[in-house]
């Protein structure tokens, strides 16, 4: 069974205007803001959606203590639908909203969703054209310098939880997820949500706490250029680095994640791996989150190095002697 996308991510929110800074600052659209909630759009059409902590309706918060309260996953068709609502409805309440979405909860507790898919389909964006030694494909033009991120899509969302052996067989049998990778000994499993997919869209990871909850929520970006450029404007407006910029070894992906006020945190990344079918999945016995990564973003510890760095002072000064 495969599913097109994330359709929406919900937060009960304490402070609807750190919220809607949040997101705007993010680089999402926004589509609606009164009082019962605000919607925030991605290029593709998926959705932040904030709602007022108390808003009548909303699922319970994770025991971890985020605002996050729900992530709606999108289908391919009403008959897949219907057949995912009757299947869950054996043994979980299972409702529907009037214009058909399902809202349940999975087996750690974390609330989540189902409707028809009302996006349309990825469209190419133009990023980097790369040049490498002996394919050099981008000829008198400069690589794209990005003033503020654009997130295309939301790619992953990523859970802390007890037991992640409990999440993998939840979302692979009665969802029919796929296995991507793992880390042994229950830390980590990497899911996806069709055969032909980015490497992971559903991350779980075992909780540190022994608590359920958001671990964070990623926006695919268009190349690395826009996670730089995204990421150093989002800093400069004063949302604090959780790690990053960086890449990691699995999924090969460039991130920057920064701190999410609503709980967990929000990533920009760039770059997955697309697995199909005929992707192994590995037992990683060791941690790979990251191949390299800054700790702080914009790097604001004083920087003594003038490695291969021009001083514009010296060429002054030279200037000045000179002519003197
Ligand atoms: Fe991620």
């Amino acid at each position: 069974m495969d599913y097109a996308g994330i359709d929406s991510v919900v937060f009960g929110a304490q402070d609807l205007k750190l919220a809607r800074r949040l997101f705007s600052d993010w680089g999402l659209e926004k589509r609606r803001d009164t009082r019962t909630g605000l919607v925030f759009s991605t290029r593709l059409g998926s959705e932040v959606i904030v709602r007022p902590a108390n808003a009548l309706g909303l699922p319970p918060s994770l025991e971890g203590g985020s605002q996050f309260r729900e992530v709606i996953f999108g289908v391919t068709s009403r008959a897949q639908l219907n057949r995912l609502g009757e299947d869950l409805a054996r043994d979980r309440a299972v409702n529907a909203d009037a214009d058909g979405t399902l809202h349940t909860t999975d087996d750690n507790g974390i609330g989540i969703g189902f409707r028809v898919w009302r996006h349309g389909k990825e469209a190419a964006q133009p990023g980097t054209a790369w040049n490498g030694p002996g394919h050099r494909s981008r000829i008198n033009a400069i690589s794209p310098v990005y003033e503020a991120a654009q997130p295309y899509k939301m790619g992953h969302i990523v859970f802390a939880v007890p037991d992640t052996r409990v999440a993998e067989a939840f979302y692979r049998k009665r969802l029919g997820f796929w296995l991507s990778d793992r880390y042994v000994g229950g830390a980590g499993v990497f899911l996806r949500w069709a055969k032909k997919s980015e490497h992971h869209n559903l991350f779980f990871v075992k909780s540190r706490t022994g608590k359920t909850d958001l671990h964070h929520v990623a926006f695919e970006v268009r190349d690395v250029h826009e996670v730089f450029g995204g990421g150093k404007a989002f800093a400069e407006k004063g949302w604090a680095t959780e790690i990053g910029p960086g890449r990691h070894p699995i999924s090969s992906a460039y991130f920057w994640y920064f701190k999410n006020p609503l709980g967990g945190a929000i990533e920009y990344f760039c770059d997955p791996d697309h697995v199909t079918e005929q992707w192994q999945p590995s037992n990683y016995r060791v941690n790979r989150f990251a191949e390299w990564h800054l700790a702080d973003g914009l790097g604001n510890g004083e920087d003594k190095s003038t490695f291969a760095r021009p001083s514009l002072a010296a060429v002054r000064a030279m200037a000045a002697q000179k002519g003197a």
